[in-house]
């Protein structure tokens, strides 16, 4: 086989190597992949800037920069959190008692005691802001 037959045949097999490689990564890598997801940042409000504030000191290390998600917890911009779905209550009890895992594979969710109740309602003014700037409303959870 002379060198200009083998050119086509090495470009074929180095898509193909390439194409394992990255269908192994993904398998490798679970359901956490995809992680964090990408997120639109609005011009947020004074409020939300304040619960921003309070989110990078205090959920940031799991829930990730802007909510978007991280190896060690879900995105908070996700359908999965819109306002019908898990009502604002749902962030004061998560702060006070943690979350049992239930909707992921990152474990359980330690209760904050750090935060207050104040510092909740910022965040969640934060969280619903970046929600809306990224699609997510309010849709009636009927499961
Ligand atoms: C140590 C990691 C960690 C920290 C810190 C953390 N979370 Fe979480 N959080 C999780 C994980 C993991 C879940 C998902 C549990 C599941 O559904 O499997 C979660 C779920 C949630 C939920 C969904 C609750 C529900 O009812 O399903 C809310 C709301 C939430 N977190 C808010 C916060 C807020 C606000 C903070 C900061 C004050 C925070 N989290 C800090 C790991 C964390």
């Amino acid at each position: 086989m002379s060198l200009k037959e083998k050119i086509p045949m090495i470009a074929v097999s180095t898509v193909l190597l390439g194409g394992v490689a990255v269908i192994v990564s993904n398998a490798l890598s679970g359901p956490k992949s995809g992680l964090p997801i990408e997120v639109e940042v609005p011009i947020l409000s004074p409020e939300a800037k304040l619960g921003e504030a309070v989110f990078s000191e205090n959920c940031l290390v799991c829930h990730g920069l802007n909510a978007a998600g991280s190896d060690h917890g879900p995105p908070l911009v996700y359908n999965t959190y819109n306002p019908g779905h898990h009502a604002d209550g749902a962030f004061y009890m998560a702060a006070r008692s943690g979350v049992r895992q239930h909707h992921w594979k990152f474990g359980n969710m330690p209760a904050q005691p750090n935060v207050t109740p104040t510092d909740v309602k910022k965040i969640v003014t934060y969280v619903r802001e970046l929600q809306r700037a990224n699609g997510i409303f309010y849709k009636p959870h009927n499961m």
